[in-house]
């Protein structure tokens, strides 16, 4: 109230200031423009751990969803590996005091994600389990200070994040629980009633916001209800105009099965989203660097991670169709970073080093993968215009169908220090020649940046 009264005063002075406050309807949430912070960052860590990290074991599907595929689908592989490997009568919920998290250390979990060039986080405060990381008043016997670590992790990360890395903290967040009896009633009841919406996920909700402030909300398990169930644009309404950080949060579209791909902040639309052209609204790509897996799996193979190639090639076409990427790890039940993941992010990171000009505050530009070269995807930033090479080009020449030269163009490798030359085509694009490079002088690895500067289109 009181800002709203000051912003009238100070917009009789300044005319253009306003004050405006959102409505709990779809139309008014959606027009509220995304923090600008979010669409320059581009890369963001995802971070899957629970009481799932404990089985850390999935012989063929997603192993976050254990509990569900052992025993809401009663899969025989998992039916198996449980009679296999545990006594009689062992419960998930006795996986809760095995999730011991004794090599957990936030601050170095922080320096790792930080090491990959990311510039924000996204951690599962609670995943469909129901299991809260943070001691939850509305989960007072299954949450991370009463079962297992003893810790507030969710507390311990948001304050190492935010204390000793520039990243923005963020925290993804399951409306539904799988088992929650209070759930199964609503659902019984055709959500017809609220119970668990008013007892359970928007407490919880507004605990989460109000004590830790994450600048992401990253919602998920919305999809058996609309979101008049979920009451999400009443709290979103809340988050927008009088949360603590109702300036800075972004949220996804993840608020109820009429509002995934539709509604909300950004677009996640479906896991892996990447639709390989140009978006009208933001989006995200959230991905995983385990291939099968959001949560840590014991029988991961070396084959299953994505090479850095791939995860960089990944990144570039998203980013190039107006796209951010939110890369998985799944850390595991003793709260350690495996260094099959560390080794990735450091490598993203030497890449981001060389390349983040092609990638930090850019836009999409008119065309996004080459018409001629398959291999290469645009963004721009300015007038300046970046091809991104997913593949090294194959002899002298480096042919490009989409950039239209004027006679003051340039042309730079990102990273090295001589200019290119190259000749315009007849039938429209550019051939730029490629120099022989010592391999010492490379400035990277993987994936290049072009910059052209000059063009005409
Ligand atoms: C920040 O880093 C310093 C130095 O490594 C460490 O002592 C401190 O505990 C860290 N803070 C948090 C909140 O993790
Ligand atoms: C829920 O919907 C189903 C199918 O429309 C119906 O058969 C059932 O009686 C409904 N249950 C309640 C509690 O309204
Ligand atoms: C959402 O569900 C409620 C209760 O089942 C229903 O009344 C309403 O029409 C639904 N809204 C949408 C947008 O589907
Ligand atoms: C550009 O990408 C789209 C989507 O992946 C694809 O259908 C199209 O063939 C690509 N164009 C070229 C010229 O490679």
């Amino acid at each position: 109230m009181r800002w709203c009264t000051i912003g009238l005063v100070v917009s009789i002075i300044v005319s253009h200031v306003t004050c405006v406050r959102y409505e709990p309807n779809w139309a008014s949430i959606d027009s509220r423009p995304l923090p600008g912070w979010y669409d320059d960052v581009k890369l963001g860590i995802f971070i899957h751990w629970g009481v799932f990290s404990v089985p850390s074991y999935s012989p063929k599907l997603i192993e976050e969803w254990f509990w569900w595929w052992w025993k809401g689908k009663k899969l025989q592989p998992y039916i198996d590996y449980m009679n296999q490997n545990y006594k009689p009568g062992f419960t998930y919920a006795d996986f809760g005091p095995q999730l011991t998290a004794e090599f957990f250390d936030a601050n170095h979990w922080a320096e790792v994600f930080k090491s990959s060039g990311a510039e924000y986080v996204v951690f599962t405060a609670k995943h469909h389990e129901g299991y809260t990381n943070w001691p939850s008043k509305y989960s007072f016997n299954w949450n991370s200070m009463a079962v297992g670590p003893h810790k507030d992790i969710v507390g311990e990360l948001a304050a190492a994040i935010k204390m000793n890395t520039s990243l923005h903290f963020g925290l993804y967040h399951s409306l539904f629980e799988w088992f929650n009896p209070l759930y199964l009633q609503d659902k019984a009841n055709n959500f017809t009633t609220s119970d668990f919406v008013d007892r359970k996920t928007l407490p919880e909700l507004y605990e989460l916001i109000n004590t830790y402030q994450p600048e992401v909300i990253w919602s998920d398990g919305d999809w058996e209800a609309n979101s008049s169930y979920w009451k999400s644009t009443e709290f979103l309404a809340w988050l927008y105009n009088d949360s603590p950080v109702k300036d800075t949060v972004v949220t996804n579209d993840r608020w109820g099965k009429d509002s995934t791909c539709h509604h909300g902040g950004y677009l996640t639309c479906q896991d892996y989203y990447q639709p390989g052209k140009l978006q009208k609204r933001k989006w995200e790509n959230a991905m995983t660097i385990d291939g099968h897996s959001w949560g840590f799996r014991r029988n991961a193979k070396l084959s299953d991670y994505l090479s850095i190639h791939t995860l960089i090639s990944t990144f570039v076409e998203t980013v190039s169709c107006g796209g951010n990427m939110l890369m998985n790890v799944g850390p595991t039940k003793e709260g350690f970073i495996n260094p099959i993941f560390e080794e990735r992010f450091k490598q993203f990171g030497e890449w981001m080093e060389v390349n983040s000009a092609a990638i930090r505050g850019t836009r999409p530009w008119k065309a996004q993968n080459d018409t001629i070269n398959s291999n290469v995807w645009y963004t721009m930033k300015g007038s300046d215009v970046y091809a991104i090479v997913l593949e090294w080009p194959q002899g002298d020449t480096l042919t490009l169908g989409s950039p239209i030269p004027s006679t003051s163009t340039t042309i730079n490798l990102l990273g090295y220090p001589d200019q290119f030359q190259y000749t315009t085509r007849p039938s429209g694009g550019i051939d730029i020649k490629i120099p022989p490079i010592p391999a010492n002088k490379m400035p990277c690895q993987w994936v290049w940046s072009f910059l052209l500067s000059g063009l005409t289109n």
